[in-house]
């Protein structure tokens, strides 16, 4: 696990858009996995801008997403699929046909999350997913104690995290209760994954993830198997690591030409 430690979001962003760009620019058929929540919102922006100086060029790629709430349509704002739309699929110029969210209102949603599962293989695999991280350590929506090995399933949402998305609801709705989201393994089976954190709330569950043990009481603590994990943290995210000195000198002392940050 590679751990760098950002000035600010906006350089968070840049060096996880430059790296993504790379990995997709080796694919035959570019698979890009993209994730919901604030913390990501640098990364498409940094995206956005390679594209428009000419730098990069995401026409023709896929993408999956990996979470949705049960019970709301993608024309409802609140959904995934519509943040999606507008953060990825509007501003990176996506193919809306080949931008894939899994379907919280189908009529038979175990069968619907086994078509996610076979969509994201017929696509050949993800390249490289985005994931954020929940203040319980969550990614995804697998919450702690979510099998390690589990694939893409029907999950209850945690109070907690049901708490910190009230935000994208009135104060007089109520988040919903459960969702559909991608597994562990499903995630680890990405062939490169970018976590990205910031804020001092993420702080714990960030250092739980890179220094604590594996354990499905953290589900990020699953990257700590996965051969290509880049982890990008601002200084808030990163304040409780114990290791952080030696994530700055790694970082200044890459070998010529394998610098992540300069791709
Ligand atoms: C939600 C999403 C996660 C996301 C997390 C953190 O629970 N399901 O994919 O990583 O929120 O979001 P934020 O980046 O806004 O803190």
């Amino acid at each position: 696990m590679e751990v760098i430690i950002c000035r600010d979001a906006a350089e968070m962003g840049q060096i996880a858009a430059r790296h993504i760009v790379s990995v997709l620019r080796a694919s035959a058929r570019p698979v890009l996995g993209v994730a919901t929540g604030s913390t990501p919102l640098s990364t498409y922006a940094a995206l956005a801008e390679l594209q428009a100086a000419g730098r990069a060029d995401l026409s023709g790629i896929s993408a999956f997403a990996l979470d949705e709430y049960v019970g709301l349509p993608a024309d409802d704002e609140r959904s995934y699929a519509a943040t999606i739309r507008h953060t990825v699929t509007e501003q990176l110029g996506l193919d809306p046909d080949h931008v894939h969210v899994p379907d919280g209102t189908a009529t038979d949603l175990v069968a619907g999350c086994q078509a996610y599962e076979d969509a994201i293989a017929a696509a050949g695999g993800v390249d490289v997913q985005i994931l954020g991280i929940g203040a319980n350590g969550h990614i995804g929506f697998n919450e702690p104690t979510s099998s390690l090995s589990s694939r893409t399933r029907i999950k209850t949402l945690a109070p907690r995290t049901r708490a910190d998305n009230q935000r994208f609801f009135a104060a007089d709705e109520t988040v919903p209760t459960h969702c559909l989201t991608q597994g562990l393994g499903t995630i680890m089976d990405a062939r490169h994954l970018v976590l990205l954190a910031s804020g001092t709330a993420k702080a714990e569950a960030l250092a739980a993830a890179v220094e604590g043990p594996v354990s499905a009481m953290c589900p990020a603590s699953v990257l700590q198997f996965h051969r290509h994990a880049l982890v990008l943290a601002d200084e808030d995210a990163a304040s409780a690591l114990k290791l952080s000195d030696y994530y700055r000198h790694v970082r200044d002392n890459q070998p010529q030409g394998m610098r992540i940050d300069t791709l």
